[in-house]
């Protein structure tokens, strides 16, 4: 949202064990993540291929806070009701996915989900600017989507422009790539309330070793913490 308010920790379950997604996902919830986010690419959007609606309907029965689905495919719409079957909580499509990102997001709530918006590094903030009253979520990809554990792509100009446009509406900033305890306090200062980490969360822990999600989940919210005093 615009407003100022407390940060949510999105883990990315591109960095879990893909042998163990169930156990994974538990694990992060019961460290403190609070929501699960999930990178469906489709090899032709982006250059990687991950997980289509049978995946993601499994993942659903072990996440217990909110299931955040980005989708880094193209076309979109033909999937949208797969997707809000597999149990998707958040939609979030690409503005460069297609040319029709205002049905899109009408099409994600239609379907009984919330929508999400997201943008490329080389995308300006103004590609939204239309369609933040059929939004309930911004992403600011801070990489080049595809591949996790790449480096931050600072975005802080497109970050604040984006708090002022969305200004009053009730709409998260997400931001997505290269996010850990050193890039998160920037994002949040620029008006960032959801962030997606991958690598910073996983990092060093298993699920034998569940403590050091929590704490790496903790290094991330502390770091984000106090910066809107
Ligand atoms: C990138 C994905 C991200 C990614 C984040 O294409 O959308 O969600 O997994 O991973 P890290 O935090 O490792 O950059
Ligand atoms: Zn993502």
């Amino acid at each position: 949202m615009s407003q100022r308010r407390s940060v949510k920790i999105a883990p990315s379950i591109l960095s879990a064990d893909f042998a163990d997604f169930g156990r994974e996902i538990r694990a992060i919830e019961d460290q403190g993540a609070d929501w699960v986010h999930v990178d469906v690419m489709d090899g032709h959007f982006v250059p990687n291929l991950t997980f289509g609606p049978p995946a993601v309907k499994a993942f659903r029965r072990h996440v217990k806070t909110v299931m955040d689905v980005h989708l880094m495919i193209a076309p979109v719409d033909p999937y949208i009701e797969a997707y809000a079957e597999a149990g998707a909580d958040i939609l979030t499509a690409h503005v460069e996915a297609g040319p029709h990102i205002h049905r899109t997001l009408q099409a994600i709530r239609g379907a009984g989900m919330k929508a999400g918006v997201a943008l490329n590094p080389g995308t300006p903030a103004s590609a939204v600017a239309h369609v933040l009253d059929l939004a309930d979520l911004v992403c600011v990809m801070t990489v080049n989507p595809g591949f996790g554990g790449q480096s931050f792509i600072d975005m802080t100009g497109k970050i604040a422009e984006l708090h002022a446009i969305i200004g009053d509406r009730p709409v998260h900033i997400e931001i997505d790539g290269g996010v850990d305890p050193k890039t998160a306090p920037k994002v949040v200062a620029a008006g960032a309330d959801v962030l997606v980490a991958g690598s910073a969360v996983f990092k060093g822990g298993s699920v034998d070793d569940p403590e050091v999600y929590g704490r790496n989940i903790r290094a991330i919210r502390e770091a984000a913490s106090g910066v809107w005093a």
